[in-house]
């Protein structure tokens, strides 16, 4: 195995302190498809799920800038609905399957009380060692009619996040 859980903490590390913008994510994206085709880790960290199993697992978590490298690995197929990752940035890393994304744009900033509301902008193919990184606020629904497996690098753990409020217009 040249890519380990420990490596690739490491270089994510490396990259984000030598630039927070958006160079160091752009690097990280490049890590994070070196390890996507790397099947004795995608065999090691992206274990098999049963149908209806929880498919996301945190495998590490940094103490210090707190990012967190998951495993995302669906049984079946799975359809998002359109969301951002609130304060969040996110990359999405195709390991196996195919996953539709759709981005969307914001047509009108929501309130407390009113959702913020999306169309449409584009929709794309991500395949095994694709990695696309998502900003702060950018609006995504992912779509997978076949099992797929993941690796998802998080900003910050997205289970302590809170989501924007979205809705399609
Ligand atoms: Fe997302």
């Amino acid at each position: 195995m040249t890519v380990t859980l420990e490596s690739l903490a490491d270089e994510i590390r490396t990259a984000l302190t030598s630039d927070p913008g958006p160079g160091g994510k752009d690097t990280v994206c490049k890590i994070v498809s070196k390890a996507l085709l790397d099947k004795e880790f995608v065999a090691a960290h992206l274990k098999d799920r049963a149908d209806g199993e929880h498919p996301r697992e945190v495998l590490f978590e940094d103490p210090d800038l707190g990012f967190c490298i998951c495993g995302h690995v669906y049984a079946g197929s799975a359809h998002g609905e359109p969301h951002d990752h609130g304060s969040s940035w996110a990359i999405y890393g195709q390991a196996t399957g195919e996953t539709e994304m759709t981005d969307w744009k914001i047509v009108k900033q929501g309130s407390d009380a009113q959702p913020k509301l999306v169309e449409k902008e584009r929709t794309y193919t991500l395949v095994p060692g694709d990695a696309h990184f998502y900003d702060v606020g950018d609006v995504h629904s992912p779509s997978r009619e076949a099992p797929v497996k993941l690796i998802r690098i998080e900003g910050a753990n997205l289970d302590e996040v809170q989501r924007s409020n979205i809705k399609a217009a």
